[in-house]
Order: structure tokens, then sequence, then C-alpha cells
């Protein structure tokens, strides 16, 4: 338990950057592999588990990859997307913004419509039975050329309705936002909203990129922005959201301890991040785990947990209106739960 575990439970919280082929747990691994006759490289879900011991990013990528090939059928998205929703509807998350890969599944035969169709589904659902938010970003794999991501925006073209922005994700070294800067403006130009991935692995001058050659509406990560002094500038200057993922930090070895995670220099330096799980089946923790293992590394004060949770919020891609009003929603939230909740820390 962290000191402020119960306080860091009960809050309302928006999660902002979650692959939803990343939440795939190995035991649904398994139930899927067998409902689609494929066979895996593995006899049990402990080995699947011992299997998730990352050097860095591409090791992960490795098994993420490997891991989707699972997805089929459009019941097969839906079961994927209703299991993320329930699990942190539990974590009292009420509203998700939640990547997809098409490229990841695209060459393997399973169609843009039977992917969409299916995370479309639980998200309806979901939204019904039990009151969660969510939207869906479609990302482009960034190891793959522009071309096959201006055929993956073609695809999107027609699913506006679902699909709120769009990403750039997986391998990041060697593949910098400019690669991009042609399908980026053109999805820009279609009215979707904008993010990538930037400065996890990246150096400073990816984060840069994403901002003034891609004009990102926000960064995925970020950590490595704390290089560049003119680059904390910038980012405080444009009120900038940094999705923040620290047991993906931790996993991928960005830091080597908890306690070393630079999330609280990032809320010193007036930046803005917030907390995600990333690929919570694969880094060992959804929402309130991710909270959690800051608390307990860096010892937060009461200010610093609300602060994260706001710019979770803050980070939406909803218009004004909206956003005013999950706002509202947030510090009325916050006002509850200071009233009624036990706290460690006065
Ligand atoms: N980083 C980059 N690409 C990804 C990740 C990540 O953590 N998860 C899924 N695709
Ligand atoms: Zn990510």
């Amino acid at each position: 338990m962290s000191p402020h575990a119960q306080l860091i439970k009960s809050l309302p919280k928006a999660e902002v950057h979650i692959h939803i082929e990343g939440s795939l747990e190995p035991e649904m691994l398994f139930s899927l592999a067998q409902r689609n006759g494929i066979s895996l490289p593995f006899g049990s879900v402990n080995e699947v588990r011992d299997a998730y011991d990352f050097s860095n990013l591409q090791d992960f990528l490795d098994l993420y990859y490997q891991g989707m090939s699972v997805l089929q059928t459009e019941q097969d998205f839906y079961d994927l997307m209703r299991a993320y929703l329930e699990r942190v509807h539990a974590d009292n998350v009420k509203y998700t913004e939640i990547f997809f890969d098409p490229q990841g599944h695209l060459p393997r035969g399973v169609g843009f419509d039977t992917c969409l169709d299916g995370l479309w589904r639980a998200i309806g659902d979901c939204e019904r039975e039990f009151g969660i938010r969510a939207k869906l970003i479609m990302c482009f794999l960034r190891h793959l050329d522009e071309a096959d991501a201006e055929r993956t925006l073609d695809l999107a073209l027609v699913h506006k309705d679902r699909i709120i922005g769009v990403g750039l994700d997986s391998s990041e070294l060697g593949h910098p936002p400019e690669k991009f800067k042609s399908v980026f403006r053109r999805a820009r130009d279609e009215g979707f909203k904008l993010v990538a991935h930037a400065g996890e692995e990246g150096p400073p001058d990816y984060i840069w990129q994403a901002l003034d050659i891609l004009g990102v509406d926000r960064i995925d990560h970020g950590n490595r922005a704390l290089e560049d002094d003119a680059l904390v500038k910038r980012l405080a200057a444009d009120k900038m959201s940094l999705t923040v993922c620290p047991l993906s930090n931790l996993r991928l070895r960005g830091i080597s301890q908890m306690a070393d995670h630079p999330i609280r220099r990032m809320l010193d330096m007036d930046l803005k991040p917030c907390v995600n799980s990333d690929d919570p089946s694969y880094f060992g923790g959804y929402m309130n785990d991710n909270f959690s293992a800051l608390d307990k590394a860096l010892d937060f004060k009461e200010d610093e947990v609300f602060a994260l949770a706001r710019n979770g919020f803050e980070a939406m891609f909803l218009g004004s209106d909206e956003k005013s009003k999950a706002l509202e929603n947030f510090d009325a939230g916050v006002s509850t739960v200071m009233a009624q909740a036990p706290r460690s820390q006065p």
C-alpha cells in the first residue's frame, strides 16, 4: 500500500496514454489463442509473465507484436476492450483515450473494420452499462514508412466519427517525427487531433520535431525533455500535456528505480505531466498501480496527487465546454473525497 492509496483509489481519473493491445493479459492471450487455433511459444501464464523482462523498448515491442497475433475477430477486439474498460472502471477512471495499432493487424489479414467495430461496440456497451467514457486514437507504427501510414489514414477517413486523433508509436530511435510530416499534416487537415510518442528513448530533438514539424496537441512520455532547458521553457509556455507512464519507464529501463522518476521535477518546472499505464499487462499495473508506485517511491504530498490527476483531465481531447464540465466534476469529486476519505497525511 502506498501512503495515499485510498486517496488515489477514490479520486476520479482520466487515462490518455494506453495501447489497447498492451492491455492483453496472459490469460486472455491463452484463451484467444485457443479460440482461434493459434499455437503460442509459451506453455503457461507464468511462462508468459516471466518473459516480460525487458531491457529496452524494442525488447518489449517484439513480444507486444507477437502477443497481438491472437486478435483476429471482431469479438476478440470487443473482449479486449471490454476487459480494459471494466478493469479501469474499478480504478475509478471516468474517461479514457485509447490507442490502437491497425498496422499491427492489417498485414495479418485482420480488416480495419473488424478491429474498429469490436473496439467501438465495447466502448458503447461499457458507456451504457457503467458510464465510463472512451475515445479512440489511431497510431501509426513509426518503424514502417510514411506511405504505409498514408494508406492507414485513408482507411480511417470514413470512420472520423469514431476516431478522435492520430498518434505515433513503436520503435522511436532512428524514426524521428519528421519522417511523418506529410501524413500528420493531412490528418490535421482532416480534423484529427495529433499526438506522438517523443522523448521516451529518443533525444529532446524528437520532442522539438513533434512540436514544430508535426504540430502535435500533446506529447506522449516526453521524459527526455528535461535534458534541454529551452525545451522545458517551451513546453511550460505552451502548457503542453506530457502523458507520463511510470511503470513503463521502469520496466523499459528509462529509469533504474522509481525513486529516480522525473515526474516531480516536471511538476516543479511548471510542466503538465499526467499519469498513465501505457501497456498495463506488460508493465505490471493499471492506473492506480502507476499512481501508487510513484507515491510510494517519491513520497507524494496530497497536492501532487491532485495536480497529476487533474492534469489527466486537462490533457483530454475534448471540446472546451466538455472539458470545463469534466474539470468541474473533477474538482467536485476532489471536494467529496477530501470531505469523506480518511487520509494518511494532513
Ligand atoms: N512505446 C512506443 N510504442 C509503443 C508502446 C510504447 O510504450 N507501447 C505500444 N507501442
Ligand atoms: Zn505508449
